[in-house]
């Protein structure tokens, strides 16, 4: 059943919700990000036995923003081990908006809620082993290689220095967390590794992919070798259902209930035990920061081919 969606249909569903392609705004809090075009729709799903199926401008590059958390998180888990990551980060979800700073506060001892929220992926990517926010980046763009398969996959500078030049908030946070040692060291070079982190590029091609490796319990489709921990992978997915969408992740659960981890690029990553990665892609935004049209199609398809987990 899950299977029978094919590439016409996949059309069919995108064609459906291009309407919504205006609904929302495009980020441009990051100003690169304001020159995304709202009609680059494009979705792929990657099976876990290697097939491929793919709709609209799916050769269309985008930032991972957002979605990178995810991907940061695994890697830093096995460099670290999860004692160390979770005695600085929580497992709590917030509730709140993923730039918010007022629950720094409240929680003692001192440490961000959740790897997704900002605070939370600052403190985990400073995590990452690397000298360097060169060597930090470096880290995460071959394990991204050894994901896809693809060596060609790098950052868009324009976009890191846009939000580099622009990420006061997240310098505070930063700061903030110095005060708690959570971070330690240089808070532009962990800002630099960060920013650069959330610029790296992928089409939906690509993304799904990685959805699919997560979705296999961290073996690769076609060699089955492991490249993440299979309790590592699963962690990475928990935290997709309870904080991957944000303050949406209880009605997106609800109504879609694919893991799954949104980026204000307009990108959203799904990866579903036994079936696959799904990766779509939408710029234009709603008020939490989620994909408009992305949000609508899982949510059809979800409902259509019964993908929900609970
Ligand atoms: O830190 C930021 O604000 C961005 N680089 C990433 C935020 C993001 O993608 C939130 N997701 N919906």
């Amino acid at each position: 059943m899950k299977r029978d969606i094919t590439e016409t249909i996949l059309e069919d569903w995108l064609e459906n919700v291009s309407s919504f392609a205006y609904d929302g705004q495009v980020a441009n809090y990051i100003p690169a990000l304001s020159k995304q075009d709202p009609e680059n729709l494009a979705v792929a799903i990657h099976y876990i036995n290697g097939e491929r199926i793919c709709a609209g401008r799916s050769d269309v590059s985008f930032t991972l923003q957002s979605i990178s958390k995810v991907i940061a998180l695994a890697l830093a888990l096995m460099d670290n081990g999860e004692d160390y990551v979770f005695d600085r980060v929580g497992m709590e979800p917030t509730g709140d908006p993923f730039h918010s700073i007022y629950r720094l506060e409240q929680h003692r001892p001192f440490k961000p809620l959740n790897p997704m929220i900002n605070a939370g992926a600052l403190a985990v990517s400073h995590m990452i082993h690397g000298d360097t926010p060169e060597e930090k980046v470096g880290r995460l763009l071959s394990f991204i290689h050894e994901m896809t398969d693809d060596h060609s996959i790098s950052y868009n500078r324009e976009v890191a220095s846009s939000e580099f030049e622009t990420a006061f908030l997240n310098r505070s946070l930063l700061f903030y967390m110095k005060q708690h040692q959570i971070v330690t060291g240089s808070v532009e070079e962990t800002l630099d590794a960060y920013t650069k982190q959330c610029s790296i590029e992928l089409n939906v091609k690509q993304l799904a992919r990685i959805g699919a490796l997560f979705a296999n319990e961290g073996r690769d489709l076609e060699s089955g070798r492991r490249i993440i921990p299979k309790h590592l992978a699963r962690i990475c997915k928990t935290f997709m259902v309870t904080c991957g969408m944000y303050d949406a992740s209880g009605s997106f659960a609800i109504k879609v209930g694919i893991p799954a981890k949104s980026g204000v690029s307009g990108a959203v990553l799904g990866s579903l035990n036994g079936f696959g990665g799904i990766a779509v892609y939408g710029p234009s935004l709603d008020e939490k920061g989620n994909s408009v049209v992305g949000m609508r199609l899982l949510e059809l398809l979800s409902n259509r081919y019964d993908l929900s987990i609970f």
